[in-house]
């Protein structure tokens, strides 16, 4: 078995594990897929089989699950994960200009990584900090009335 060959399996029977752990839940889907992406950063086409196997599902109902959320990312994120904000009380004030400065000095648009692998941006529709937007998460922190500048100075700051 090649090195790649033998990852895949080993990733194949975690996700099972995870899956099988998790399934007697209600809407166990969900809480699996989350699990899964927290583990290995993502989900991977290739979980899809594994995860229908373990719920009894069709790959294209786990699938359509998959692509309906857009939490759900199907490639790792980049070293640092930014997202912006763009629900209606941070749109009242500058999200939509900060986040097309954020897309153009990335040089990506929401759901990418830059090049390098540093740096993925996504949107996301409310981080219950609607009084202090325009609101940013960057990783696993807030920050509140960032203006393009400020989002310069916190990704410089999160990059070293
Ligand atoms: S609308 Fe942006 S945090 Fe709620």
């Amino acid at each position: 078995m090649t090195v790649e060959a033998g990852e895949r399996a080993a990733r194949a029977e975690r996700v099972r594990a995870v899956a099988s752990g998790l399934r007697d839940q209600r809407g166990a889907l969900l809480p699996i897929l989350h699990a899964v992406q927290a583990e290995f950063g993502h989900i991977d086409q290739a979980d899809l089989p594994v995860l229908a196997d373990v719920l009894n599902l069709s790959v294209a109902e786990v699938h359509g699950v998959v692509t309906f959320y857009s939490d759900f990312r199907n490639t790792s994120p980049g070293r640092v994960h930014l997202r912006i904000c763009r629900a209606e009380a941070c749109q009242a004030v500058g999200a939509e200009a900060l986040a097309e400065h954020a897309s153009a000095g990335l040089g990506v648009g929401f759901g990418e990584t830059t090049a390098d692998g540093a740096v993925t941006l996504d949107q996301v529709f409310c981080l219950g900090n609607c009084a202090l937007g325009p609101t940013v998460q960057v990783g696993e922190r807030l920050h509140g009335r960032v203006n393009p500048a400020r989002l310069d100075a916190i990704l410089a700051e999160a990059a070293r």
